[in-house]
């Protein structure tokens, strides 16, 4: 006979870590014997966590991964929907609250992010995913919907995440039934920007995130908060969104900056912005 699964005993403040190298904060769902399943603790702890980082002068960029095989493998069936569930409408609109809490956090997040995915991603799994700007997979990372094999619809914003990022064919099929896709799929699908040998998936979000942290910090949240914005824009609304956007920009140092990488590459002829970023080191 098996044994029924039981509440993690993991204190709150452990369900998340992070370090801080070199201007990356790598942050970990760390419930691995639970395939880091999203609680309540870990979703009220990864608040916590994202706030935290958020302003901090020594993190340029924000990567979300997971301690052991999982990325994440959904929402905690038993301690985000059984005992929710059996508290009542309170309990579960709280905990609902904190988990697309910290995820609208993240999509709107100060700094550039980028999901690391390293194993399994399910369900709930889709809201940060699509939270983050950016997506890199292993290999053997696996990616469902797996909402339908246990009788519930995809719920916080899995379906919006599916048809977000999918072709409407796709985004059916794959919610209808309820089949992995491989890491190489989920890029072909995009799903995430790409797919990695299992050993090479760090050093390729390290690579980009020194090239993220080369741009203009100002100019690189105005750029995806306009991408993210703009989806939902007619043409002409997202013209004049992105106009103002630009002169709120310049209010943020972005007049200076502009300045000064034109100088780079028509006076001091240091750099072609076509070919990389400007120095902003050189930036007064
Ligand atoms: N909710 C609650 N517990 C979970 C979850 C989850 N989503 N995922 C894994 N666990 C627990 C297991 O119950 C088990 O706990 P126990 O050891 O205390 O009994 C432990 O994590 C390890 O899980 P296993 O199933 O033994 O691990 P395995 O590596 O064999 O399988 C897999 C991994 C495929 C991810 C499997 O755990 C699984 O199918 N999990 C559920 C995935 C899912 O459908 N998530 C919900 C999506 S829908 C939504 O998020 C709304």
């Amino acid at each position: 006979m098996a044994t029924p699964s039981q509440p993690d005993p993991r204190p709150e403040e452990e369900t998340v870590r992070y370090e801080i190298e070199d201007g990356v904060a790598w942050v970990y769902f760390n419930r691995p014997d639970k395939r880091n399943c999203m609680s309540p603790k870990l979703n009220r702890q990864m608040l916590r966590v994202i706030e935290d980082l958020e302003f901090r002068e020594d993190v340029q960029v924000l990567v979300l991964t997971g301690e052991g095989v999982a990325w994440s493998a959904g929402m905690d069936l038993l301690e985000y929907f059984r005992m929710n569930e059996e508290k009542g409408i309170g309990a579960i609109r709280q905990s609902q609250r904190e988990a697309y809490g910290w995820w609208e956090r993240l999509r709107w997040y100060e700094k550039p992010t980028v999901a690391m995915v390293n194993g399994w991603c399910f369900g709930g799994g889709y809201g940060p995913l699509f939270a983050c700007d950016l997506a890199f997979c292993a290999q053997s990372a696996q990616f469902g919907l797996s909402e339908i094999n246990w009788a519930i619809l995809p719920g916080g914003g899995a379906s919006k995440v599916a048809a977000e990022l999918l072709s409407f064919r796709k985004a059916m099929y794959h919610a209808m039934m309820g089949e992995n896709l491989t890491g190489e799929q989920a890029a072909e699908w995009g799903l995430v920007n790409e797919c990695l040998p299992d050993d090479k998936l760090r050093a390729r979000v390290q690579e980009v995130c020194d090239s993220l942290k080369k741009k203009d910090t100002n100019a690189l949240r105005a750029t995806k908060w306009a991408i993210r914005r703009v989806r939902e824009m007619t043409y002409d609304n997202a013209e004049d969104y992105l106009v103002r956007a630009q002169e709120a920009l310049n209010d943020f140092g972005g007049k200076q900056s502009r300045k000064e990488a034109t100088r780079q590459f028509l006076d001091e002829k240091s750099y072609k912005p076509g070919l990389g970023a400007f120095d902003k080191s050189k930036l007064d």
